[in-house]
């Protein structure tokens, strides 16, 4: 596939954004460009004046089987046309009862488990706070700095990502510490990667040690590899010793696979890319049902048990026709051996990013675990300092020549696409990516003015 240079006229959505800024509340989108989705199939999105790109975002790794997958698709129309709803609260249907089924399965571990459904992410870790509160009878939770976990009450008080999502709504829900996660790029001077895990995991002891009863935390919570965070992925060392201290000291293990799971790093969970860890507690939403409004906690089964009837539940979680779609998208995970191409393909996207690495001085560090990936762009590589300019540059070039990237944190470019992205279709997107660093290198990218701040 050749990716072109885009019609930015782009008159229809001009239009259809100024009226949509009257009615729509800003505070639910984070502002890039002004693209107008009508289409999308397979890694190929078509906005309303029919230009074409290529998608590198995937609905922020919602989409991991592809946009209107055929079976996904077949599975909502048979179901749609069945049952659309009818609230599990009270009673029971099949999809529903298949799905919890499969993902107690699924999940890491040799422990029993079961499932609670809900609509979004952001629940799902509501959820995690509810249940490890339950179980221990123990209110405090730790989570992480640079950490998102969703835009509920609960969720937003364990996040730790953006001031903006703090500002004007506090206070929020009491009992979460965070701590920091740990960070390989920006290290100090001659630190190994042990020593990195030392130092984060002393960090991460020191509320422990002055104001925080290891014996009445309920639960950690922490992203195998941190999403929106910039893909970042703790050490093993460093992952192995807070498992273990949550063990030593009844301390629930959760961990949020919101963006991380199926299939997105190269195994069906982003935990897995540790060794012999079990999570207690296990968030999963986003790409469980390509999109559809579903998510679930996934959690051991006396843990699961610890609530009564009816402390979590919600009139249209667990939706049929989201749950057949849940099916279809591990069907096709399954069949398509998607899991095993995003790690090969994740493969070859780092080899390219990293010899782009050797000619562009702006990027810092490539980081890919899977198709899956933050490419941390500085101002120089001695210096580290983030550079959202220029990012900001890269990303608006991309758009311009057909491909869709954004960036997190300001200046990482968020390189997630679906990961059925045909190898035509990657090289293409990388070649534009190449280009667009060398014309940002030149001067040559003018961003249009806009009222708004670009990205987070
Ligand atoms: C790791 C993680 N957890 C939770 C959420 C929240 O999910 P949702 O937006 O579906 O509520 C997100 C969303 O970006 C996420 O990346």
């Amino acid at each position: 596939m050749a990716a072109s240079k885009v019609d930015h006229d782009y008159v229809e959505a001009k239009r259809l954004i100024q009226r949509e800024n009257e009615y729509y509340s800003s505070a639910t989108r984070i502002n890039y460009y002004d693209l107008v989705i009508d289409s999308a199939h397979g890694s190929i999105l078509k906005d309303v004046d029919g230009n074409e790109y290529i998608d590198l975002l995937a609905s922020a790794s919602a989409i991991n089987v592809g946009h209107t997958n055929e079976l996904v698709v077949q599975a909502i129309k048979d179901q749609a046309e069945k049952l659309i709803h009818y609230t599990p609260s009270y009673f029971h249907h099949r999809p529903e009862q298949q799905l919890a089924e499969k993902l107690a399965k699924l999940a890491p571990g040799p422990t029993p488990k079961e499932v609670a459904f809900g609509n979004s992410g952001s629940d799902a870790n509501d959820a995690i706070i509810k249940y490890a509160r339950a179980y221990t009878d123990r209110p405090y939770i730790v989570s992480y700095m640079q950490s998102y976990h969703g835009s509920t009450y609960g969720s937003i008080a364990l996040s730790g990502v953006s001031l903006n999502m703090t500002r004007k709504m506090g206070p929020f829900m009491p009992g979460v510490t965070h701590v920091p996660y740990p960070d390989l790029y920006r290290r100090l001077p001659g630190e190994s990667e042990h020593d990195v895990s030392v130092r984060f995991f002393n960090e991460f002891l020191e509320p422990f040690k002055s104001y925080l009863p290891a014996e009445e935390v309920a639960c950690v919570l922490i992203e195998p590899i941190q999403g929106d965070g910039g893909l970042v992925k703790a050490p093993e060392e460093y992952m192995q010793m807070v498992y273990k201290f949550c063990h030593d000291n009844g301390i629930l293990f959760a961990v949020d696979e919101v963006n991380q799971g199926m299939g997105r790093t190269g195994h069906m969970w982003g935990i897995e890319n540790y060794h012999d860890i079990e999570p207690d507690l296990i968030s999963v939403g986003k790409s469980i049902a390509s999109g559809m409004p579903l998510s679930a906690v996934i959690g051991k089964h006396d843990i699961m048990e610890s609530l009564g009837s009816p402390a979590h539940t919600f009139t249209t979680a667990g939706n049929p026709v989201c749950c057949a779609a849940s099916l279809a998208t591990l069907e096709v995970l399954d069949k398509d051996n998607l899991i095993e191409k995003s790690k090969v393909d994740g493969e070859y996207a780092k080899e390219r990013f990293e010899e782009m690495q050797t000619r562009h001085p702006n990027i810092g560090d490539v980081r890919m675990f899977g198709l899956n990936g933050g490419i941390e762009l500085v101002k120089d590589k001695e210096s580290k300092e983030a550079d959202p300019d220029f990012a900001t540059k890269v990303i608006y070039y991309a758009f311009e020549h057909g491909v869709v990237i954004i960036t997190l944190r300001g200046n990482i470019l968020r390189f997630q696409p679906p990961l059925v992205i045909t190898r035509d279709e990657l090289d293409t997107a990388l070649n534009v990516l190449d280009d667009a660093f060398t014309a940002a290198e030149n001067g040559e990218v003018v961003v249009p003015a806009t009222d708004e701040k670009i990205g987070w």
